[in-house]
């Protein structure tokens, strides 16, 4: 893991393609929101791990229909940030401790940091997020994504199975891309309203925390259409790395938050730089474990 502290403001080219991704208005309430963090609090302790990975490309759902582009696109960017929050039943199975911090304190600190500083196009629809496919290969009509014959009977957001209520109904075709559909006898769930985005979180103690001082890793996994904007992503809190000794309170905090915005589609290969408007944001840079490939290519 590298610790990179940096000043640079952040540069037009990492601007550009945030406002393309996201459409935050991120500058002033940032620094509003800096005012009352910790100067310290982004700083993790060097022997901690975050072993964010950009989600391998059969790992984000592109294409989720919400509302169309051309309405989407013509409100302004004057909505904070909601986030709703959907725990795996890992996170149930903590011990009472872990859970009431993750639960009472982490969490909603962590999330509402975000919330306060990000301000977005307002999501009006409900969102109901796409079922994976089998195969790699989709179909989209009427800008809807159909899987080829049928869809995965489950849909994976990182670790957490996303539950039915927030699926779409599964839409296929045939093999020719001909006899689009709804799959007889699937209907939609009856989704999410009053968010922007989902954010899934789970407790598992997985091959990936084993590994290193691994403390969590977050990812986006889905996104919607007019905007190409994540809605929706997850975060694994590895359950042993999890301390309640309140002289780490402020690294768990930290490593939280950081992880949401890994959630939010914030990554090394899809911003040049991370986001760090206000200087003391992201002074953590972190270890990518795959994906070398794709980024040699760029
Ligand atoms: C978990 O947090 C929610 C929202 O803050 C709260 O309503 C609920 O009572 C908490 N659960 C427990 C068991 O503390
Ligand atoms: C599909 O999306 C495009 C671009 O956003 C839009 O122009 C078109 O009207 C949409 N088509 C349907 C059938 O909704």
């Amino acid at each position: 893991m590298t610790t990179a502290k940096s000043k640079a403001p952040l540069s037009s080219a990492s601007a550009k393609t945030l406002t393309n991704m996201w459409c935050f208005l991120v500058v002033i309430s940032l620094i509003v929101v800096s005012s009352d963090a910790d100067s310290g609090s982004f700083i993790d302790d060097h022997h901690r791990h975050c072993s964010h990975r950009h989600p391998r490309a059969h790992e984000v759902v592109h294409g989720v229909h919400v509302e169309p582009a051309h309405i989407v696109k013509k409100r302004s960017i004057n909505q904070q940030l909601r986030i709703l929050l959907h725990y795996d039943d890992s996170v149930y199975r903590l011990d009472d401790r872990k859970f009431e911090l993750i639960n009472n304190t982490i969490l909603p600190e962590a999330v509402h940091f975000w919330e306060r500083a990000l301000m977005v196009r307002e999501t009006r629809g409900t969102i109901r997020l796409n079922r994976k496919c089998e195969s790699t290969q989709v179909f989209v009509k009427d800008n809807l994504t159909h899987c080829i014959d049928t869809c995965k009977s489950e849909t994976m957001c990182g670790e957490v199975v996303v539950p039915e209520e927030h699926l779409d109904a599964c839409r296929i075709c045939n093999k020719a891309g001909l006899n689009c559909r709804v799959e007889p006898g699937s209907v939609p769930g009856s989704g999410i309203d009053g968010a922007d985005f989902v954010f899934y979180v789970s407790a598992m103690s997985t091959e990936r925390c084993k590994k290193g001082l691994t403390v969590a890793y977050a990812a986006h996994c889905q996104q919607e259409a007019a905007l190409d904007r994540p809605i929706a992503g997850h975060a694994n809190l590895c359950p042993e790395s999890i301390s309640t000794k309140s002289q780490e309170l402020e690294t768990l905090l930290s490593t939280v938050k950081h992880e949401i915005l890994h959630a939010l589609g914030f990554s090394a290969s899809r911003v040049p730089e991370e986001p760090r408007p206000a200087s003391r944001l992201s002074t953590k840079r972190c270890k990518r474990t795959s994906g070398a490939s794709r980024r040699s290519a760029r």
